[in-house]
């Protein structure tokens, strides 16, 4: 498996540094107030189990499936399975594996920001910016990646290498 990987962007040490940093930060932020932590499927499930376990605050985790309609869907984007709480009055943050064009987290926010939270905010582990069509606050980003391809750490490629322990560049 790993003769397919051509280069290790961020190992499992640094990965680990990395979610401890931001969970460390959502602690200080969030203060004694309670979290919704929405995990998108399936993604971000690696990320959001480790991030939740160091943030040290009363929270409760919810899941979100979407699947979007091929490559250039440009946001047309359907919810398979939705979460199972109400969100209204809420503090929620949105847990995404990456953000590249931005069109599925602009569905998203655009979807959970209707149902009324008390906040709605977002913790992506990559950020891939120089793909980025709609413009976006992220308040947590792990690391900013380059444009390219990436499996590991719960992202896949046609559903192989989500169990990777870092993650790497596929080759092409
Ligand atoms: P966006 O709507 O273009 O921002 O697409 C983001 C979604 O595409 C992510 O949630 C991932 O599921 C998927 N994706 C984008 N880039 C990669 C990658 O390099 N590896 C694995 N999945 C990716
Ligand atoms: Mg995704």
């Amino acid at each position: 498996m790993t003769g397919e990987i051509i280069e290790v962007l961020f190992s499992e040490e640094r990965i680990r540094r990395r979610v401890q940093d931001l969970a460390r930060q959502i602690t200080a932020d969030y203060n004694d107030r309670s979290l919704v932590l929405v995990s998108i499927l399936r993604g971000s499930v690696f990320f959001a189990t480790d991030l939740a376990r160091l943030i040290e605050l009363p929270l409760s985790m919810d899941f979100l499936s979407i699947s979007s309609y091929g490559e250039d869907s440009e946001g047309v984007v359907r919810i398979t399975k939705d979460l199972e709480e109400n969100i209204a009055g809420q503090d929620v943050l949105v847990i995404e594996d990456i953000i590249d064009t931005g069109f599925t987290l602009k569905y998203l926010l655009r979807t959970l920001g209707s149902r009324n939270p008390k906040s709605l905010e977002v913790c992506t582990l990559l950020d891939r910016r120089a793909r980025r069509i709609i413009d976006m606050d992220l308040k947590y980003i792990g690391f900013e990646i380059p444009d390219k391809f990436v499996v590991g750490y719960g992202l896949d490629y046609r559903q192989r290498y989500r169990n990777l322990p870092y993650i790497g560049i596929l080759k092409p």
